[in-house]
């Protein structure tokens, strides 16, 4: 499978049942682990729909793991549910009844971003832990209160950027942390898709109605609009429900960027350009997002773009070389940082300096005959073709196991996030802004 194939079924996370049985690495998915019956973790999963119904899949192919019940507005993922799992799989519209159920130890959630707040709030509260649907927030403010509750309760919360458990990622931390890059100097991500599905029109389920469907839960707390069964299936086009390409694509790549470079704070600073250049489909969220970070004085540049195809990839750019970082692979190529040949300044020498200069400079830089000359060496590696959902799954089960605390928790989830509200802000404000911790609010600069 090509980078960009990749890059589609780890954002779409479409395809995670069908491909992470055959392609997960297999220091995740061939754990001969014997799990006692005691030992096992009965999940409630709310949300069945493009995300979940893949989240539930895998998950209940995991050693120790079995689904209890799943939630969801819409009958028609019922149904799904149960075809996944089993016939008689407990299904229901009120995801309370599975935080009320004893029996259920914790909850996969994959709803919409407007609802992920609630969703957490209500699920720790319950004494529930729950793995939640990258970008944890839909607002600053909700990530606040979803922190608040995370520190209140002690309750495991995870949230499903699977960056952070991808093996490439780990090599890429090991390789910078280890100082193999120098001083880091930027890093650049990007990604870009060119075609309808890429630009979330997807098709609505031809049955979908207020009757099969409890259309006012699931608009929430927004204002109401009639029943729209395109709002339903591409609601990440607008900012009510989404968080446009920042919360959808634009966090992967944040999170990855803090996981591999060792950042777990919000940016001090953003600035953002973009705009709806191609799909003029009565979105107001932009389909071309460019954004540049000030990490502490680490410049990070990260551009989406739904209208141009580009593999997602990060170049991590260093004083002894560049790291480039996809799906599935990753290169680094050294620089010495020292002049390869006499500087071309001298050129503006008259003779007689600049033939002094140059014998100086051979004299003291090219090769001694008989003595090796150093050649730099590029480094590659090539991990599995995987889905790094399978293996963020299982971190999360086992630290529901063993309450072992886990590296994409409620703050790193809540740094990744508000990243993607500040590009959010400065696209629409048209300013450069930056997060203030007194007020906990983004304010324009
Ligand atoms: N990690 C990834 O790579 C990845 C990939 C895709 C989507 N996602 C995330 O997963 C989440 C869901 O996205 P999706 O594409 O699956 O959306 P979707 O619209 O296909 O599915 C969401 C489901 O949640 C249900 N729902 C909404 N509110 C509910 C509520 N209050 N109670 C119970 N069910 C409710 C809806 O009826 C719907 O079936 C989003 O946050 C999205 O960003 C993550």
């Amino acid at each position: 499978m090509n980078k960009d194939k990749w890059s589609r079924r780890e954002f779409l996370g479409t395809s995670a049942v069908a491909a992470g049985a055959s392609l997960a690495p297999k220091s995740f998915f061939t754990l001969p682990r014997a799990v006692p019956p005691s030992d096992r973790v009965r999940f409630g999963m709310i949300g069945v729909g493009m995300q979940g119904h893949g989240l539930l899949g895998e998950s209940i192919t995991l050693p120790g793991v079995e689904c209890a019940a799943a939630c969801d507005l819409y009958d028609g993922r019922h149904t799904l549910a149960r075809e996944i799992v089993r016939p008689d799989l407990p299904v229901t519209r009120r995801y309370q009844e599975l935080l009320d159920n004893k029996d259920i130890d914790c909850i996969v959630a994959a709803v919409p971003d407007h609802w992920h707040k609630q969703v957490v709030v209500d699920a720790v509260s319950a004494g529930k832990d729950i793995y939640c649907e990258k970008p944890m927030s839909h607002s600053p403010a909700d990530g606040v209160a979803m922190v608040e509750a995370g520190k209140r309760t002690g309750r495991i919360i995870q949230i499903g950027s699977q960056r952070v458990s991808s093996q490439i990622c780990a090599k890429a931390k090991e390789l910078i942390s280890q100082g193999t890059l120098g001083d880091l100097m930027l890093v650049e991500g990007w990604l870009g898709r060119n075609d309808p599905n890429g630009a979330w029109e997807y098709p609505p389920p031809p049955d979908l109605s207020p009757k099969n469907l409890d259309w006012d839960t699931w608009q929430g707390t927004v204002p109401k609009r009639a029943f729209d069964p395109n709002i339903f299936a591409r609601w990440r086009c607008w900012k009510e429900y989404g968080t446009g390409v920042a919360g959808d694509l634009l966090v992967h790549l944040v999170s990855g960027m803090m996981f591999m470079v060792g950042v777990n704070a919000p940016p001090k600073q953003a600035s953002a350009v973009g705009g709806i250049r191609r799909w003029k489909d009565g979105r107001n969220m932009p389909d071309v997002h460019a954004v540049v970070y000030d990490y502490d004085g680490l410049p990070v540049y990260m551009r989406l773009n739904l209208g141009t195809e580009m593999p997602e990839t990060y170049r991590i750019q260093g004083s002894k070389g560049i790291l480039e970082v996809t799906g599935s692979s990753l290169s680094f190529t050294p620089q010495s940082g020292k002049d390869q040949y006499p500087s071309y300044y001298t050129g503006s020498y008259p003779r007689a300096l600049r033939d002094a200069y140059l014998a100086k400079w051979h004299q003291e830089n090219d090769p001694k005959t008989g003595q090796p000359v150093a050649m730099p060496e590029t480094m590659s590696f090539t991990g599995p073709d995987f889905d790094d959902v399978r293996p963020h799954l299982w971190t999360y089960f086992e630290a529901v196991r063993t309450r072992k605390p886990v590296t994409e928790d409620v703050v790193f989830g809540h740094n990744a996030a508000l990243a993607c509200h500040m590009a959010n802000e400065s696209y629409f404000r048209k300013t450069s802004v930056s997060w203030d911790e007194a007020s906990k609010t983004i304010r324009g600069s």
